[in-house]
């Protein structure tokens, strides 16, 4: 696509018999946030390294900022900041001294360094953390300092491995926040994440499995395609509950979140009726029950299940 920071067609990536990404294509417009979804082993990070130009792939078209890989890898790599799924800061270098190594790295001018640092420390707030070793910030500052050192060159393009995986909710939180600031600024950001409070902040989002991407869209429009509707019930114990529900006539799929089970049905009035009676029977005392707007989670349990897929029984919303 014309215009487009990251174009990909038809992406293939090989490691001998495995095709761990198997002709992905999408499009990222600039001044927009792509998320990428998946389980583990989806392709994900492959994409990643691809696009950044850190493993060379087997078939298909990739551009950024229209420039095509790996043909003019020399003009990619100056546009964009790429943060690895294990980013590795300097443990013993302080966080100034981390972002003179990438500033190096980069050939960032002195005068630009003196100028740009105090901007990214203060839009990160970790101006009062310049003298301390890295490896002595916690997680969420850790990740924080990592984007600022994929920032110090200012690149108009973004690829994030995960970057807010394992870190607090409200670090997280305030994580995305710059992200989103970013993006007013114009940056185009492709960031990979578990969190589908996180995708819900996308313009755009792909999941991903077995290195297809099995669905793409807005956030509302992949909730709007989804075929069922879903009940929020609370039954202890939990796990017992997540069982028997799952098995009942009707139920699509069944997945804890937090204490209630989510329960995707075909016919809801069905199971209404037939899920306080089935919990009962099986010695399990029945709380509550209510019907609930499809999640992300619900919409990508239910690709990844009607294709066969294993989808979990238990799904990350973000920890709040
Ligand atoms: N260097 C490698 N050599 C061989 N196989 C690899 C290599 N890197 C990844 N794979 C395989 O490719 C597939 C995709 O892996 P990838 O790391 O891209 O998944 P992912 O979606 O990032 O998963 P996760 O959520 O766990 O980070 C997996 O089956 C993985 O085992
Ligand atoms: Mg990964």
């Amino acid at each position: 696509m014309e215009g487009a920071a990251i174009f990909v067609d038809g992406l293939v990536k090989r490691y001998g018999e495995l095709v761990a990404v198997n002709g992905l294509s999408l499009s990222v417009p600039r001044g927009t946030i792509y998320g990428l979804l998946g389980p583990d082993g989806a392709g994900k990070t492959t994409t990643i390294r691809c696009l950044a130009g850190a493993i060379n792939f087997d078939a298909g078209e990739v551009r950024l900022e229209g420039w095509r890989l790996p043909e003019d890898l020399d003009r990619v790599r100056p546009l964009i900041g790429y943060m690895p799924q294990r980013f590795a800061l300097y443990q013993d270098l302080t966080l100034e001294e981390n972002l003179n190594f990438f500033a190096d790295l980069y050939q960032v001018p002195q005068e630009e360094r003196a100028r740009r640092f105090p901007q990214l420390l203060a839009f990160t707030r970790l101006e009062q953390h310049t003298r301390k070793l890295a490896g002595q910030l916690s997680g969420g500052m850790k990740q924080k300092l990592a984007l600022c050192t994929v920032l110090v060159h200012r690149p108009p393009v973004l690829l994030l491995d995960e970057p807010s995986t394992g870190v607090d909710p409200v670090s997280r939180r305030e994580f995305w926040q710059i992200l989103l600031e970013l993006r007013k600024q114009g940056v185009s950001i492709l960031v990979s994440t578990p969190y589908m409070d996180e995708a819900e902040k996308c313009d755009r989002i792909g999941m991903m499995a077995r290195g297809h991407l099995l669905v793409e869209g807005t956030p509302q429009e992949l909730r709007e395609r989804f075929p069922f509707r879903v009940l929020a019930i609370k039954a202890e114990p939990l796990f017992a509950a997540r069982q028997v529900l799952g098995k009942l006539q009707g139920v699509k799929t069944a997945v804890l979140h937090g204490d209630v089970v989510d329960v995707v049905v075909e016919d809801a009035e069905a199971v209404i009726t037939r899920a306080p009676e089935a919990l009962a029977a099986a010695g399990l005392s029945f709380q509550s029950l209510r019907e609930i707007p499809p999640g992300l989670e619900d919409v990508f349990v239910h690709e990844l299940s009607s294709r066969g897929l294993a989808t979990p029984h238990t799904v990350a919303r973000g920890g709040e």
